[in-house]
């Protein structure tokens, strides 16, 4: 077993996704069964006391890798040393709010964030941003932090893959074991693309095991509205599934990826399949040494390039409004 604990920073700890998240990293779900963990939960100030008591919650779970746990209101001190960093806590749109102020709510977090992992956190800081818009505030935390390498901001798209798979797994009736290479492409936002094409079930074309009527009507649109579906049920937002993906997220970040296969996640983009270089868009992904990297040499036929284009085209969007703002 490793000595040395690795220090995570979650934002938004009092919170929903926080809730469900914090004893799974604790447990050593995140990093593996040999990494001692310790925990720097940073809340708004209203909330400190609040995570205090999941503190004291995460005390009496005795986890044998926990090695501890700081609370604070001050992203300085929350970065300080941080080797990964998930970012949940955001301004939620309320009734009224349009994009604009939402971005700009949302660039009062996610820049002052980033300015504190640029000056405080680990060399090796992975940050994982969660909270919505999350590729935008990816991007806006990105940008706050010029000295750390860009590769490192990334945004959730996990839990839409994951989404992805669960439908496909029932409308096959096949275990989600024998799905492999799904990807989600661009935005996590209803615009988003997940793509059957390339997906393969028991080796074969997952588009070609289904209805084309399906796979446009039903299987696209329940996955990329599932969040608001969600809610709608629930009367609040994913918030088990949304931390089950984080984990799933940084633990493959860190591990690696299965061998003949890939995932999800929104990484800055090197310009592939067309996609402006610098935007953080999801693309299908692999893990290697502690790295995602774009699968390659994909054929994007015309009704895929479509859906890439419109969510990349959103992204490109919410970069142009948080650039207005002042933001980039
Ligand atoms: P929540 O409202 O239950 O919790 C958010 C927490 O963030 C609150 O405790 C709040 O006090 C805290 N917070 C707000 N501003 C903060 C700041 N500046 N610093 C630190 N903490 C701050 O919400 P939740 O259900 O946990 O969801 C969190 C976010 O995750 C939302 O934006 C939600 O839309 C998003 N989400 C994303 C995905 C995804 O797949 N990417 C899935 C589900 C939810
Ligand atoms: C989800 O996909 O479940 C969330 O992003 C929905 C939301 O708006 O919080």
């Amino acid at each position: 077993m490793s000595t040395t604990p690795v220090t995570v920073t979650v934002t938004g700890a009092a919170g929903q996704i926080g809730y469900a998240l914090l004893f799974r990293i604790a447990s050593g779900q995140l990093l593996g069964p040999d990494t001692p963990v310790r925990l720097r939960l940073l809340e708004i100030p209203q909330a400190v006391k609040a995570a205090e008591g999941t503190a004291m919650e995460l005390d009496d779970c005795a986890f044998p890798l926990l090695s501890g746990i700081d609370i604070t209101d001050d992203a300085n001190a929350a970065f300080d040393g941080a080797n990964v960093a998930l970012l949940v806590g955001a301004r939620p749109r309320t009734k009224g709010m349009e994009r604009g102020d939402l971005l700009e709510a949302n660039g009062g977090i996610f820049a002052p964030q980033g300015r504190a992992i640029n000056a405080g956190a680990a060399d090796d800081i992975r940050v994982l941003v969660v909270g919505n818009p999350a590729n935008t505030n990816a991007l806006i935390a990105q940008a706050a932090a010029p000295d750390v390498p860009a590769e490192r901001f990334t945004a959730m798209t996990r839990l839409d893959h994951n989404r992805a798979l669960a439908q496909l797994s029932k409308k096959l009736s096949v275990p989600l074991t024998e799905i492999k290479k799904m990807t989600i492409w661009g935005n996590h936002s209803a615009t988003q693309y997940p793509d059957l094409f390339h997906a393969e079930v028991n080796g074969k074309s997952a588009a070609e095991q289904v209805e084309e009527s399906w796979l446009r009507d039903e299987f696209i649109p329940t996955v990329a509205k599932r969040g608001a579906a969600i809610i709608e049920a629930r009367g609040a937002s994913s918030a088990a599934s949304a931390a089950n993906a984080a984990i799933d997220h940084v633990y493959d970040w860190v591990n690696g990826t299965a061998e003949g296969d890939w995932t999800s996640a929104a990484i800055p983009s090197d310009g592939s399949y067309g996609v402006p270089e610098g935007i953080i868009s999801s693309f299908p992904v692999t893990s290697r040494n502690g790295r995602w990297e774009i699968v390659q040499g994909l054929d994007i036929d015309a009704f895929s390039r479509e859906k890439i284009d419109a969510s990349v085209a959103e992204l490109v969007e919410e970069r142009e409004a948080v650039k207005a703002l002042g933001l980039l």
